[in-house]
Protein backbone atom coordinates (compact mmCIF):
# COMPACT_ATOMS: atom_id res chain seq x y z
CA UNK A 1 0.00 0.00 0.00
CA UNK A 2 1.35 3.38 -0.92
CA UNK A 3 -0.05 6.73 -1.72
CA UNK A 4 0.38 8.01 -5.38
CA UNK A 5 0.42 10.91 -7.40
CA UNK A 6 -1.28 11.14 -10.59
CA UNK A 7 -0.69 13.11 -13.21
CA UNK A 8 -4.25 14.49 -14.54
CA UNK A 9 -5.54 17.83 -17.10
CA UNK A 10 -8.43 19.71 -16.48
CA UNK A 11 -11.72 18.69 -17.96
CA UNK A 12 -14.38 20.75 -18.83
CA UNK A 13 -17.62 21.26 -17.56
CA UNK A 14 -17.44 20.25 -13.42
CA UNK A 15 -19.13 23.21 -12.70
CA UNK A 16 -21.20 23.00 -9.04
CA UNK A 17 -24.83 23.36 -10.51
CA UNK A 18 -27.76 23.83 -7.60
CA UNK A 19 -27.11 21.28 -5.66
CA UNK A 20 -23.53 20.06 -6.84
CA UNK A 21 -21.92 18.50 -9.31
CA UNK A 22 -24.20 16.32 -11.66
CA UNK A 23 -23.91 14.80 -15.03
CA UNK A 24 -24.41 11.14 -16.67
CA UNK A 25 -23.40 8.07 -14.67
CA UNK A 26 -21.17 7.23 -17.19
CA UNK A 27 -19.44 10.84 -17.71
CA UNK A 28 -18.59 9.92 -13.66
CA UNK A 29 -17.02 6.70 -14.49
CA UNK A 30 -14.65 8.40 -17.48
CA UNK A 31 -11.06 8.64 -16.67
CA UNK A 32 -10.26 10.84 -14.00
CA UNK A 33 -13.13 12.88 -13.78
CA UNK A 34 -14.68 11.46 -10.22
CA UNK A 35 -10.90 11.94 -8.99
CA UNK A 36 -10.31 15.23 -10.93
CA UNK A 37 -12.82 16.55 -9.34
CA UNK A 38 -13.05 15.20 -5.52
CA UNK A 39 -9.31 16.15 -5.72
CA UNK A 40 -10.49 20.01 -6.45
CA UNK A 41 -13.30 19.88 -3.79
CA UNK A 42 -10.67 18.81 -1.16
CA UNK A 43 -8.09 21.73 -2.43
CA UNK A 44 -11.18 23.90 -2.81
CA UNK A 45 -11.65 23.81 0.75
CA UNK A 46 -8.32 24.50 1.95
CA UNK A 47 -7.34 20.47 1.72
CA UNK A 48 -8.20 17.48 4.07
CA UNK A 49 -5.05 17.25 5.76
CA UNK A 50 -5.63 16.15 9.50
CA UNK A 51 -9.49 16.82 8.93
CA UNK A 52 -12.64 14.38 9.66
CA UNK A 53 -15.25 13.98 7.25
CA UNK A 54 -18.09 11.86 6.47
CA UNK A 55 -19.24 10.47 3.46
CA UNK A 56 -22.00 8.37 2.19
CA UNK A 57 -24.79 8.17 -0.56
CA UNK A 58 -28.29 7.28 -1.48
CA UNK A 59 -26.93 3.79 -3.04
CA UNK A 60 -27.59 4.42 -7.16
CA UNK A 61 -25.49 2.82 -9.42
CA UNK A 62 -21.88 3.57 -8.93
CA UNK A 63 -22.61 4.77 -5.24
CA UNK A 64 -19.87 2.45 -4.08
CA UNK A 65 -17.55 2.39 -6.60
CA UNK A 66 -17.36 6.49 -6.05
CA UNK A 67 -16.92 6.35 -2.37
CA UNK A 68 -13.83 3.88 -2.13
CA UNK A 69 -12.53 6.49 -4.64
CA UNK A 70 -13.09 9.06 -1.99
CA UNK A 71 -11.70 6.74 0.96
CA UNK A 72 -8.65 6.21 -0.76
CA UNK A 73 -8.01 9.96 -2.27
CA UNK A 74 -9.04 11.24 1.96
CA UNK A 75 -6.56 9.06 2.84
CA UNK A 76 -3.78 10.13 0.44
CA UNK A 77 -4.71 13.58 0.60
CA UNK A 78 -4.08 13.19 4.45
CA UNK A 79 -7.36 13.37 6.29
CA UNK A 80 -7.23 11.76 9.81
CA UNK A 81 -10.81 10.10 9.47
CA UNK A 82 -13.63 9.17 7.51
CA UNK A 83 -17.37 8.23 8.57
CA UNK A 84 -18.54 6.40 6.14
CA UNK A 85 -22.63 4.84 6.07
CA UNK A 86 -23.02 1.48 6.10
CA UNK A 87 -22.80 -0.31 2.66
CA UNK A 88 -21.78 3.54 1.42
CA UNK A 89 -25.70 4.57 2.03
CA UNK A 90 -26.42 7.58 4.28
CA UNK A 91 -29.75 10.10 3.33
CA UNK A 92 -28.68 13.75 2.58
CA UNK A 93 -30.62 14.95 6.15
CA UNK A 94 -28.70 11.59 7.51
CA UNK A 95 -25.79 12.74 6.09
CA UNK A 96 -26.04 16.51 7.53
CA UNK A 97 -27.11 15.28 11.21
CA UNK A 98 -23.67 13.01 10.99
CA UNK A 99 -21.43 15.95 9.95
CA UNK A 100 -23.01 18.03 12.80
CA UNK A 101 -23.99 15.51 15.52
CA UNK A 102 -20.18 14.06 15.43
CA UNK A 103 -18.47 17.27 14.81
CA UNK A 104 -16.81 16.88 11.80
CA UNK A 105 -15.07 19.35 9.19
CA UNK A 106 -18.00 18.61 6.68
CA UNK A 107 -18.79 15.59 4.41
CA UNK A 108 -19.08 14.46 0.53
CA UNK A 109 -22.63 13.22 -0.24
CA UNK A 110 -23.20 11.09 -3.57
CA UNK A 111 -26.45 11.64 -5.08
CA UNK A 112 -28.41 13.31 -8.00
CA UNK A 113 -31.45 13.67 -5.75
CA UNK A 114 -34.20 12.82 -7.48
CA UNK A 115 -32.55 12.34 -10.81
CA UNK A 116 -33.27 8.44 -12.12
CA UNK A 117 -30.38 6.72 -11.00
CA UNK A 118 -28.20 4.01 -13.00
CA UNK A 119 -25.62 3.67 -15.82
CA UNK A 120 -27.12 5.38 -18.43
CA UNK A 121 -28.83 7.70 -15.77
CA UNK A 122 -27.08 10.75 -13.33
CA UNK A 123 -24.97 10.68 -10.37
CA UNK A 124 -23.52 13.25 -8.58
CA UNK A 125 -21.33 14.58 -5.73
CA UNK A 126 -21.19 17.65 -3.18
CA UNK A 127 -19.73 18.99 -0.72
CA UNK A 128 -21.32 20.05 2.59
CA UNK A 129 -19.52 22.11 5.17
CA UNK A 130 -18.64 21.54 8.87
CA UNK A 131 -22.40 22.81 9.88
CA UNK A 132 -23.80 20.53 8.14
CA UNK A 133 -24.86 22.44 4.93
CA UNK A 134 -23.83 22.32 1.21
CA UNK A 135 -20.98 24.56 0.35
CA UNK A 136 -22.38 28.38 -0.38
CA UNK A 137 -21.04 29.42 -3.52
CA UNK A 138 -17.76 31.21 -2.54
CA UNK A 139 -16.64 27.45 -2.30
CA UNK A 140 -18.29 26.11 -5.18
CA UNK A 141 -16.63 28.19 -6.96
CA UNK A 142 -12.96 27.91 -5.65
CA UNK A 143 -13.78 24.15 -6.49
CA UNK A 144 -14.64 25.25 -10.23
CA UNK A 145 -11.36 27.23 -10.32
CA UNK A 146 -9.26 24.00 -9.46
CA UNK A 147 -10.75 21.96 -11.83
CA UNK A 148 -9.58 24.34 -14.29
CA UNK A 149 -5.83 24.05 -13.33
CA UNK A 150 -5.48 20.73 -11.58
CA UNK A 151 -2.58 18.44 -12.75
CA UNK A 152 -2.23 15.85 -10.43
CA UNK A 153 -4.42 14.14 -7.48
CA UNK A 154 -3.68 11.92 -4.53
CA UNK A 155 -4.45 8.26 -3.93
CA UNK A 156 -3.49 5.58 -1.90
CA UNK A 157 -3.01 2.26 -3.62
CA UNK A 158 -5.32 -0.44 -1.70
CA UNK A 159 -7.78 -3.20 -1.71
CA UNK A 160 -11.65 -1.62 -1.27
CA UNK A 161 -12.78 -0.89 2.13
CA UNK A 162 -15.29 -3.79 3.26
CA UNK A 163 -18.65 -0.96 3.96
CA UNK A 164 -20.77 -3.88 4.89
CA UNK A 165 -20.34 -3.96 8.54
CA UNK A 166 -19.88 -1.33 11.29
CA UNK A 167 -16.71 -0.96 12.93
CA UNK A 168 -13.48 1.25 12.48
CA UNK A 169 -10.58 -0.04 10.33
CA UNK A 170 -7.49 1.75 9.02
CA UNK A 171 -6.74 3.08 5.61
CA UNK A 172 -3.22 4.21 5.29
CA UNK A 173 -2.85 6.28 8.59
CA UNK A 174 -6.40 7.64 8.38
CA UNK A 175 -9.16 6.07 10.23
CA UNK A 176 -12.56 4.77 8.67
CA UNK A 177 -15.60 3.87 11.34
CA UNK A 178 -18.74 2.40 9.55
CA UNK A 179 -22.10 3.25 11.39
CA UNK A 180 -25.39 2.53 11.08
CA UNK A 181 -26.84 4.99 8.38
CA UNK A 182 -30.23 5.41 10.18
CA UNK A 183 -29.89 5.00 14.16
CA UNK A 184 -28.56 8.40 14.90
CA UNK A 185 -31.17 10.02 12.86
CA UNK A 186 -34.13 8.41 14.05
CA UNK A 187 -32.66 8.93 17.66
CA UNK A 188 -32.80 13.18 16.18
CA UNK A 189 -36.39 12.47 15.31
CA UNK A 190 -37.50 11.69 18.30
CA UNK A 191 -36.28 14.19 20.39
CA UNK A 192 -38.09 16.45 17.91
CA UNK A 193 -41.90 14.95 17.49
CA UNK A 194 -44.49 13.44 19.68
CA UNK A 195 -43.86 9.62 19.03
CA UNK A 196 -46.37 8.35 21.60
CA UNK A 197 -49.01 10.51 20.08
CA UNK A 198 -48.30 9.64 16.43
CA UNK A 199 -48.68 6.12 17.42
CA UNK A 200 -51.90 6.20 19.44
CA UNK A 201 -52.93 7.86 15.87
CA UNK A 202 -52.56 5.28 14.07
CA UNK A 203 -53.21 2.33 16.73
CA UNK A 204 -56.50 4.21 16.31
CA UNK A 205 -56.81 3.54 12.72
CA UNK A 206 -55.01 6.10 10.96
CA UNK A 207 -53.47 4.39 7.62
CA UNK A 208 -50.02 5.64 6.29
CA UNK A 209 -48.60 5.05 3.01
CA UNK A 210 -45.08 5.75 2.50
CA UNK A 211 -44.11 5.56 -0.75
CA UNK A 212 -39.71 5.64 -0.74
CA UNK A 213 -39.51 4.97 -4.37
CA UNK A 214 -37.13 2.39 -3.92
CA UNK A 215 -34.42 5.20 -2.73
CA UNK A 216 -33.10 5.90 0.27
CA UNK A 217 -35.78 6.24 2.95
CA UNK A 218 -37.20 2.98 2.74
CA UNK A 219 -35.18 1.82 5.83
CA UNK A 220 -35.55 5.36 7.33
CA UNK A 221 -38.90 4.72 7.27
CA UNK A 222 -39.42 1.47 7.94
CA UNK A 223 -37.48 2.23 10.93
CA UNK A 224 -39.67 4.84 12.08
CA UNK A 225 -43.38 4.34 10.74
CA UNK A 226 -43.58 0.61 10.66
CA UNK A 227 -41.30 -0.37 13.65
CA UNK A 228 -41.20 2.48 16.20
CA UNK A 229 -44.96 4.19 15.59
CA UNK A 230 -46.43 0.49 14.89
CA UNK A 231 -47.64 1.26 11.35
CA UNK A 232 -48.76 -2.63 9.75
CA UNK A 233 -45.34 -3.59 7.62
CA UNK A 234 -46.52 -2.89 4.04
CA UNK A 235 -47.17 0.54 5.04
CA UNK A 236 -43.92 1.39 3.52
CA UNK A 237 -43.74 0.61 0.04
CA UNK A 238 -40.60 0.27 -2.46
CA UNK A 239 -38.99 0.56 1.02
CA UNK A 240 -35.78 -1.56 -0.52
CA UNK A 241 -33.03 0.84 -1.93
CA UNK A 242 -32.36 -0.18 -5.48
CA UNK A 243 -29.32 0.95 -7.61
CA UNK A 244 -31.74 2.10 -10.54
CA UNK A 245 -34.53 3.00 -8.00
CA UNK A 246 -35.83 0.17 -10.08
CA UNK A 247 -36.55 2.16 -13.24
CA UNK A 248 -38.23 4.62 -11.18
CA UNK A 249 -38.18 8.74 -11.27
CA UNK A 250 -37.96 8.94 -7.27
CA UNK A 251 -39.30 12.68 -7.20
CA UNK A 252 -42.25 12.93 -4.89
CA UNK A 253 -44.51 15.11 -7.07
CA UNK A 254 -47.92 13.81 -8.70
CA UNK A 255 -46.52 13.00 -12.22
CA UNK A 256 -43.86 10.70 -10.65
CA UNK A 257 -45.31 9.47 -7.38
CA UNK A 258 -48.25 8.53 -9.59
CA UNK A 259 -49.07 4.95 -7.77
CA UNK A 260 -49.35 6.58 -4.34
CA UNK A 261 -51.47 9.26 -5.66
CA UNK A 262 -53.93 6.44 -7.24
CA UNK A 263 -54.38 5.37 -4.03
CA UNK A 264 -54.67 8.86 -2.10
CA UNK A 265 -57.72 10.09 -4.64
CA UNK A 266 -58.91 6.42 -4.96
CA UNK A 267 -61.85 5.25 -2.77
CA UNK A 268 -60.85 3.70 0.92
CA UNK A 269 -57.65 5.98 0.95
CA UNK A 270 -55.32 5.71 4.05
CA UNK A 271 -55.87 8.92 6.11
CA UNK A 272 -51.98 10.14 5.13
CA UNK A 273 -50.34 9.29 1.89
CA UNK A 274 -46.36 10.80 1.60
CA UNK A 275 -43.37 10.38 -0.66
CA UNK A 276 -39.77 11.23 -0.41
CA UNK A 277 -36.79 11.63 -3.47
CA UNK A 278 -33.62 9.53 -4.36
CA UNK A 279 -31.88 11.14 -1.37
CA UNK A 280 -34.51 11.89 1.26
CA UNK A 281 -34.27 15.56 1.54
CA UNK A 282 -37.40 16.07 -0.75
CA UNK A 283 -41.31 14.85 0.91
CA UNK A 284 -44.72 15.02 -0.98
CA UNK A 285 -47.48 14.75 0.99
CA UNK A 286 -51.28 13.96 0.43
CA UNK A 287 -54.62 13.13 2.12
CA UNK A 288 -57.51 11.31 0.79
CA UNK A 289 -58.56 13.12 -2.07
CA UNK A 290 -56.27 16.25 -1.00
CA UNK A 291 -52.99 17.05 -2.69
CA UNK A 292 -50.99 19.43 -0.51
CA UNK A 293 -48.77 21.81 -2.31
CA UNK A 294 -45.09 22.28 -0.93
CA UNK A 295 -45.78 25.70 -0.47
CA UNK A 296 -48.93 25.21 1.13
CA UNK A 297 -47.34 22.63 3.31
CA UNK A 298 -44.51 25.16 4.48
CA UNK A 299 -47.28 27.73 5.04
CA UNK A 300 -49.52 25.03 7.57
CA UNK A 301 -46.35 23.83 9.05
CA UNK A 302 -45.69 27.80 9.72
CA UNK A 303 -48.65 28.13 11.97
CA UNK A 304 -49.04 24.62 13.58
CA UNK A 305 -45.15 23.61 14.46
CA UNK A 306 -45.70 24.52 18.18
CA UNK A 307 -48.01 21.40 18.49
CA UNK A 308 -44.81 19.55 18.04
CA UNK A 309 -42.27 19.38 21.30
CA UNK A 310 -39.14 20.15 19.71
CA UNK A 311 -41.16 23.42 18.10
CA UNK A 312 -42.93 24.04 21.35
CA UNK A 313 -41.02 27.28 21.87
CA UNK A 314 -42.45 28.56 18.44
CA UNK A 315 -40.29 29.84 15.34
CA UNK A 316 -37.53 32.48 15.59
CA UNK A 317 -38.54 33.47 11.64
CA UNK A 318 -39.29 31.36 8.48
CA UNK A 319 -37.08 31.43 4.69
CA UNK A 320 -38.53 30.44 1.38
CA UNK A 321 -37.42 30.46 -1.97
CA UNK A 322 -38.45 33.19 -4.12
CA UNK A 323 -39.97 31.40 -6.63
CA UNK A 324 -41.94 29.43 -3.28
CA UNK A 325 -45.43 30.63 -2.78
CA UNK A 326 -45.87 33.69 0.01
CA UNK A 327 -48.74 31.59 1.69
CA UNK A 328 -45.76 31.32 4.63
CA UNK A 329 -45.33 35.12 4.40
CA UNK A 330 -48.94 35.36 5.51
CA UNK A 331 -48.46 33.07 8.48
CA UNK A 332 -45.21 34.95 9.61
CA UNK A 333 -47.14 38.01 9.53
CA UNK A 334 -50.05 36.24 11.67
CA UNK A 335 -47.40 35.06 13.98
CA UNK A 336 -45.20 38.18 13.99
CA UNK A 337 -42.16 36.55 13.19
CA UNK A 338 -39.39 37.17 10.10
CA UNK A 339 -40.40 36.11 6.93
CA UNK A 340 -36.44 35.80 4.41
CA UNK A 341 -36.88 35.25 0.83
CA UNK A 342 -33.71 33.59 -0.77
CA UNK A 343 -32.84 32.66 -4.49
CA UNK A 344 -33.83 28.62 -5.56
CA UNK A 345 -31.25 26.24 -3.73
CA UNK A 346 -30.74 25.05 0.12
CA UNK A 347 -27.64 26.60 0.35
CA UNK A 348 -28.99 29.72 0.70
CA UNK A 349 -30.52 28.95 4.13
CA UNK A 350 -27.76 27.82 5.70
CA UNK A 351 -26.90 31.26 6.92
CA UNK A 352 -30.37 32.11 8.22
CA UNK A 353 -30.04 29.07 9.70
CA UNK A 354 -26.65 29.47 11.26
CA UNK A 355 -27.18 32.94 12.29
CA UNK A 356 -30.63 31.96 14.32
CA UNK A 357 -32.61 34.30 12.57
CA UNK A 358 -34.97 31.26 11.13
CA UNK A 359 -36.30 27.82 12.35
CA UNK A 360 -38.52 26.99 9.56
CA UNK A 361 -37.91 27.27 5.24
CA UNK A 362 -38.70 25.23 2.47
CA UNK A 363 -39.03 25.40 -1.68
CA UNK A 364 -42.06 24.95 -4.07
CA UNK A 365 -40.04 21.92 -5.33
CA UNK A 366 -40.90 19.23 -2.27
CA UNK A 367 -38.40 20.85 -0.03
CA UNK A 368 -38.97 21.32 3.74
CA UNK A 369 -36.80 21.02 6.44
CA UNK A 370 -35.83 23.35 9.83
CA UNK A 371 -32.95 23.96 12.15
CA UNK A 372 -32.73 20.37 13.09
CA UNK A 373 -29.91 19.80 9.90
CA UNK A 374 -28.31 21.84 7.33
CA UNK A 375 -30.56 20.34 4.44
CA UNK A 376 -34.03 19.52 3.26
CA UNK A 377 -35.68 16.65 5.30
CA UNK A 378 -38.40 14.50 3.54
CA UNK A 379 -39.03 11.96 6.41
CA UNK A 380 -38.81 15.19 8.76
CA UNK A 381 -41.80 16.99 7.26
CA UNK A 382 -43.64 13.56 6.90
CA UNK A 383 -43.23 13.32 10.93
CA UNK A 384 -44.35 16.90 10.88
CA UNK A 385 -47.40 16.39 9.38
CA UNK A 386 -48.34 13.19 11.20
CA UNK A 387 -47.61 14.68 14.84
CA UNK A 388 -49.81 18.14 13.31
CA UNK A 389 -52.39 15.40 12.82
CA UNK A 390 -52.61 13.31 16.02
CA UNK A 391 -52.41 16.72 18.09
CA UNK A 392 -55.12 19.12 16.30
CA UNK A 393 -57.20 15.67 15.86
CA UNK A 394 -57.64 16.70 11.99
CA UNK A 395 -57.43 15.35 8.87
CA UNK A 396 -55.63 16.61 6.33
CA UNK A 397 -58.47 17.95 3.90
CA UNK A 398 -59.62 19.96 7.49
CA UNK A 399 -56.34 21.03 8.01
CA UNK A 400 -56.01 23.05 4.45
CA UNK A 401 -59.51 24.32 4.86
CA UNK A 402 -58.82 25.53 8.17
CA UNK A 403 -55.80 26.80 6.96
CA UNK A 404 -57.30 28.50 3.64
CA UNK A 405 -60.38 30.12 5.53
CA UNK A 406 -57.62 32.26 8.01
CA UNK A 407 -55.34 33.06 5.81
CA UNK A 408 -56.66 32.62 2.02
CA UNK A 409 -55.23 30.46 -0.38
CA UNK A 410 -52.37 31.19 -2.72
CA UNK A 411 -53.01 28.96 -5.54
CA UNK A 412 -49.67 27.99 -7.63
CA UNK A 413 -48.03 25.84 -9.70
CA UNK A 414 -45.03 25.38 -11.79
CA UNK A 415 -44.51 24.28 -15.24
CA UNK A 416 -41.57 22.98 -16.43
CA UNK A 417 -40.40 22.51 -20.16
CA UNK A 418 -37.65 20.14 -20.37
CA UNK A 419 -34.62 19.13 -22.46
CA UNK A 420 -35.09 22.47 -24.14
CA UNK A 421 -31.83 22.99 -26.57
CA UNK A 422 -29.45 25.50 -24.46
CA UNK A 423 -29.16 27.89 -27.38
CA UNK A 424 -32.90 28.02 -27.49
CA UNK A 425 -33.50 28.37 -23.69
CA UNK A 426 -30.78 30.94 -23.52
CA UNK A 427 -32.50 33.21 -26.26
CA UNK A 428 -35.50 33.34 -24.08
CA UNK A 429 -33.72 34.13 -20.92
CA UNK A 430 -31.75 36.90 -22.79
CA UNK A 431 -35.30 38.50 -24.62
CA UNK A 432 -36.74 38.00 -21.11
CA UNK A 433 -34.63 40.20 -19.52
CA UNK A 434 -33.88 42.77 -22.25
CA UNK A 435 -37.69 43.75 -21.92
CA UNK A 436 -38.15 44.04 -18.47
CA UNK A 437 -37.69 47.54 -18.17
CA UNK A 438 -40.61 48.08 -20.76
CA UNK A 439 -42.89 45.68 -18.79
CA UNK A 440 -43.72 48.12 -16.30
CA UNK A 441 -47.32 49.16 -16.15
CA UNK A 442 -47.87 46.93 -19.10
CA UNK A 443 -51.60 45.75 -19.54
CA UNK A 444 -51.46 41.98 -20.50
CA UNK A 445 -54.76 40.32 -20.22
CA UNK A 446 -56.67 41.19 -17.52
CA UNK A 447 -53.45 42.37 -15.48
CA UNK A 448 -51.20 45.22 -15.08
CA UNK A 449 -47.45 44.97 -14.71
CA UNK A 450 -46.77 46.37 -11.14
CA UNK A 451 -42.69 45.31 -11.18
CA UNK A 452 -40.68 43.08 -13.71
CA UNK A 453 -37.14 42.47 -12.45
CA UNK A 454 -34.38 39.90 -12.74
CA UNK A 455 -33.95 38.50 -8.98
CA UNK A 456 -30.86 39.47 -7.12
CA UNK A 457 -29.97 38.48 -3.52
CA UNK A 458 -28.29 40.15 -0.84
CA UNK A 459 -27.22 37.87 2.15
CA UNK A 460 -28.06 39.74 5.41
CA UNK A 461 -25.80 37.55 7.11
CA UNK A 462 -22.61 37.37 5.49
CA UNK A 463 -23.21 40.57 2.64
CA UNK A 464 -23.02 38.53 -0.34
CA UNK A 465 -24.60 38.84 -3.56
CA UNK A 466 -26.21 36.65 -5.54
CA UNK A 467 -27.76 38.23 -9.18
CA UNK A 468 -29.74 36.44 -11.99
CA UNK A 469 -31.83 34.30 -9.67
CA UNK A 470 -34.50 34.17 -12.00
CA UNK A 471 -36.84 37.20 -13.86
CA UNK A 472 -40.29 37.62 -11.82
CA UNK A 473 -43.38 39.64 -13.25
CA UNK A 474 -45.61 40.84 -10.49
CA UNK A 475 -49.16 42.12 -11.51
CA UNK A 476 -51.15 44.98 -9.49
CA UNK A 477 -53.08 42.81 -6.55
CA UNK A 478 -50.49 40.62 -5.96
CA UNK A 479 -50.43 37.36 -8.77
CA UNK A 480 -47.34 37.17 -10.07
CA UNK A 481 -45.11 34.78 -12.23
CA UNK A 482 -41.17 33.59 -12.47
CA UNK A 483 -39.05 32.36 -14.70
CA UNK A 484 -36.10 30.45 -14.10
CA UNK A 485 -33.28 27.68 -15.54
CA UNK A 486 -33.12 24.94 -13.50
CA UNK A 487 -29.00 24.23 -12.63
CA UNK A 488 -29.68 20.87 -11.54
CA UNK A 489 -30.32 18.91 -14.94
CA UNK A 490 -27.59 16.73 -17.04
CA UNK A 491 -28.78 17.50 -20.48
CA UNK A 492 -30.03 20.40 -22.21
CA UNK A 493 -32.01 23.42 -20.52
CA UNK A 494 -34.85 22.98 -18.12
CA UNK A 495 -37.28 25.76 -17.98
CA UNK A 496 -39.29 26.44 -14.79
CA UNK A 497 -42.29 28.31 -14.97
CA UNK A 498 -43.91 29.48 -11.43
CA UNK A 499 -47.15 30.79 -11.10
CA UNK A 500 -49.11 32.07 -8.38
CA UNK A 501 -52.05 34.30 -7.14
CA UNK A 502 -53.99 34.44 -4.07
CA UNK A 503 -57.81 34.32 -3.42
CA UNK A 504 -59.54 34.77 -0.22
CA UNK A 505 -62.92 33.73 -1.09
CA UNK A 506 -63.08 30.26 -3.23
CA UNK A 507 -60.67 27.46 -1.95
CA UNK A 508 -62.02 24.58 -4.28
CA UNK A 509 -60.46 25.35 -7.58
CA UNK A 510 -58.62 23.58 -9.62
CA UNK A 511 -54.86 25.21 -9.38
CA UNK A 512 -54.65 25.17 -13.17
CA UNK A 513 -58.20 26.65 -13.59
CA UNK A 514 -57.55 29.22 -10.92
CA UNK A 515 -54.22 30.26 -12.15
CA UNK A 516 -55.81 30.02 -16.19
CA UNK A 517 -55.13 33.73 -16.98
CA UNK A 518 -51.51 33.97 -15.00
CA UNK A 519 -50.91 31.22 -17.56
CA UNK A 520 -51.89 33.02 -20.47
CA UNK A 521 -50.30 36.39 -19.42
CA UNK A 522 -46.78 34.32 -18.84
CA UNK A 523 -47.29 32.66 -22.15
CA UNK A 524 -47.79 35.81 -23.56
CA UNK A 525 -44.60 37.73 -22.05
CA UNK A 526 -42.11 35.52 -22.48
CA UNK A 527 -43.25 33.56 -25.63
CA UNK A 528 -42.60 30.30 -24.73
CA UNK A 529 -43.87 29.14 -27.94
CA UNK A 530 -41.72 31.24 -30.07
CA UNK A 531 -38.31 30.95 -28.44
CA UNK A 532 -38.91 26.84 -27.93
CA UNK A 533 -41.75 25.52 -30.19
CA UNK A 534 -43.34 24.29 -27.09
CA UNK A 535 -46.90 24.62 -25.90
CA UNK A 536 -47.75 22.46 -23.30
CA UNK A 537 -45.26 21.81 -19.77
CA UNK A 538 -43.72 18.09 -19.50
CA UNK A 539 -44.23 18.36 -15.85
CA UNK A 540 -46.90 20.21 -13.63
CA UNK A 541 -46.46 20.34 -10.05
C1 LIG B 1 -34.20 22.10 -8.11
C2 LIG B 1 -35.27 22.84 -7.34
C3 LIG B 1 -34.66 23.56 -6.16
C4 LIG B 1 -33.90 22.57 -5.30
C5 LIG B 1 -32.91 21.79 -6.14
C6 LIG B 1 -32.23 20.69 -5.34
O1 LIG B 1 -33.25 23.03 -8.60
O2 LIG B 1 -35.95 23.74 -8.17
O3 LIG B 1 -35.66 24.21 -5.44
O4 LIG B 1 -33.24 23.22 -4.25
O5 LIG B 1 -33.55 21.19 -7.25
O6 LIG B 1 -33.14 19.75 -4.85
P1 LIG B 1 -33.27 23.58 -10.12
O7 LIG B 1 -33.25 22.37 -11.02
O8 LIG B 1 -34.55 24.33 -10.28
O9 LIG B 1 -32.05 24.44 -10.23
ZN1 LIG C 1 -33.08 15.23 -3.11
Amino acid sequence: MSKLTITTAPIEGQKPGTSGLRKKTRIFMGPHYLENFVQAMFDGIGGVAGKTLVVGGDGRYFNDRATQVILRMAAANGAAKVIAGQNALLSTPAASHLIRSMKTDGGVILSASHNPGGIDEDFGIKFNMSNGGPAPESVTNAMFARTKEIMAYHIWEATDVDLSTSGTSTLGEMLVEIVDPVAAYVDLMQTLFDFPAIKAMIQGGARIRFDAMNAITGPYAKAIIEDLLGAPTGSVVHGTPLPDFGGMHPDPNPTWAHELMAEMMGANAPAFGAASDGDGDRNMVVGPSCYVSPSDSLAVIAANAHLAPGYAQGLKGVARSMPTSAAVDRVAEALGIACYETPTGWKFFGNLLDDGRVTLCGEESFGTGSDHVREKDGVWAILMWLNIMAASGKSVPDLMQAHWAKFGRNYYSRHDFEAIESAKADALMAALRGSLDTLAAQQIGPFTVATADDYSYLDPVDGSTSAQQGVRVVFEGGARFVVRLSGTGTSGATLRLYLEKLDTANFDQDPQTALADVIAAAHEVIGIETFTGRTTPDVVT
